[in-house]
């Protein structure tokens, strides 16, 4: 028996009701914070996540799907949907649009990590970008749509983390420091650490091993480092997210997990967890376009993981709209019956009402079983009396009543009913 790929999962029937509810509600927002929907490949040039994410983080050292395809272009699945944005920006020349343009994507994204509860092989995210603007009042608005996402579902008691890491100019400085402060305590470091020391000082701040988070608590802040530039960023951030009343925290230990960012970081962590189970993050990224080829664009943006927000509607037994359709059953007895029965199939189709017809050669009491099973509240029944007076039986499944009347009056009923 063939299994999913580990670290993957199927999306069952049952399941819809919740992704559909998320994805509905991630559109609205777009809608109204204007962004537009943006699809790009499932795969790209895997140079173009190489340079972005950068080659000393997690995902490019050890979590990319890279393959070679049979012209020997080496692409990678996407491990995450910002490159893809901005590569998609400068290809087709959005620069020349009004900035800043935002886009949206509701898309898969591919990293090889060790799956748990909330971490997948292949995982969906709803992420936004807005390219092409510096202003504090537009981080800050980010900060708010993503936050209003969470809300939008009814997501309660959630973190919102804030800090800022500064630029190229004011961040070597700060790592500098960082690194000094973190040689006098090399011995006490998780190996994972000890090479983060080394390749990404950064990262030292988020390992979530209890040996090495006390140290963290403890090291210099990034915030006591920013150039004038990056401190009135700062500021002028928090003054707009007090103006909109958001309940953020000043986290210091907040670095993300891509090379991309500068300047302002946020995430969104649910109630009671552990650090790994963000519910989405983001932040700026000033130097990336530029990076891949394109004058200096400054840009922000932020991407939600959703099957951990389904995960957290179903943990606060949030109630969702229930997709499933309560279709009409047609039941039928005899050839001729079973012809006026697909007829009238579609006939309800055709009238916006949702049908299904009886398959296969089961009785007429297994037929009405069956429509009990699916649920349906009425069955639309057909058998050799109907046939020749040119009426069908309508059963409600609830009382068991039954009347018989013409298909055209059985439409009307039921579009009544609905
Ligand atoms: P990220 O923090 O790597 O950021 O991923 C965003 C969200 O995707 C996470 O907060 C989490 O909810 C979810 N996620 C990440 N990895 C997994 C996984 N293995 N399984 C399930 N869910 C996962 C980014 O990807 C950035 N591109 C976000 C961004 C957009 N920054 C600026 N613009």
């Amino acid at each position: 028996m063939y299994k999913a790929p580990r670290g993957t999962a199927d999306i069952l029937p049952e399941e819809q009701s919740y992704w559909r509810f998320a994805e509905s509600r991630a559109t609205d927002l777009c809608r109204l914070y204007g962004y537009q929907r943006l699809d790009t490949p499932a795969f790209e040039d895997f140079q173009l996540f190489t340079r972005s994410i950068g080659e000393g983080t997690d995902i490019v050292t050890k979590e990319m799907y890279t393959f070679e395809d049979r012209s020997g272009n080496v692409l990678a699945l996407r491990p995450e949907g910002t490159a893809p944005v901005c590569r998609a920006y400068l290809e087709h020349g959005m620069d020349n649009l009004p900035q800043p343009v935002k886009l949206y994507y509701l898309a898969a994204i591919f990293r090889y990590e060790r799956p748990q509860s909330g971490r997948y092989r292949q995982h969906y995210q709803f992420g936004f970008e807005a390219v092409g603007d510096s202003d504090p009042a537009l981080d800050a608005e980010v900060i708010d749509m993503a936050w209003q996402f969470y809300s939008s579902l009814g997501l309660k008691n959630l973190f919102l983390l804030i800090n800022s890491i500064g630029c190229k100019k004011c961040r070597p400085r700060y790592l500098d420091n960082l690194k000094i402060y973190y040689s006098d305590h090399l011995v006490g470091l998780c190996p994972d650490c000890k090479s983060r020391f080394e390749k990404n000082p950064l990262r030292l701040l988020d390992c979530k091993k209890s040996s090495c988070y006390g140290m963290a608590e403890k090291a210099p802040k990034s915030i006591d480092f920013l150039c004038r530039e990056c401190l009135a960023h700062f500021q002028a951030v928090v003054g707009y997210l007090e103006a909109l009343k958001l309940p953020f925290k000043l986290n210091h230990r907040l670095v993300r997990g891509l090379d991309y960012y500068t300047k302002t970081v946020f995430e969104i962590q649910p109630p009671g967890e552990a650090a790994q189970s963000a519910l989405g993050g983001g932040g700026r990224y000033d130097d990336l376009i530029q990076e891949l080829g394109g004058k200096p664009t400054p840009a922000i943006g932020f991407a939600a993981g959703l099957e951990r927000v389904v995960l957290n509607l179903k943990k606060q037994k949030i109630v969702v709209p229930d997709l499933t359709a309560t279709p009409v059953f047609i039941a039928h007895l005899g050839n001729e019956a079973k012809l006026e029965a697909m007829k009238l199939a579609r006939t309800l189709r055709d009238n916006g009402i949702a049908a299904i017809m009886a398959t296969g050669d089961r009785s007429l009491k297994g037929q009405l079983r069956l429509a009990n099973s699916l649920c349906s509240n009425y069955a639309a029944i057909i058998g050799d009396n109907e046939v020749k007076s040119g009426v069908v039986t309508l059963r409600n499944m609830m009382t068991g009543e039954q009347e018989t009347l013409a298909a055209t009056a059985l439409v009307k009923l039921l579009k009544e009913g609905t």
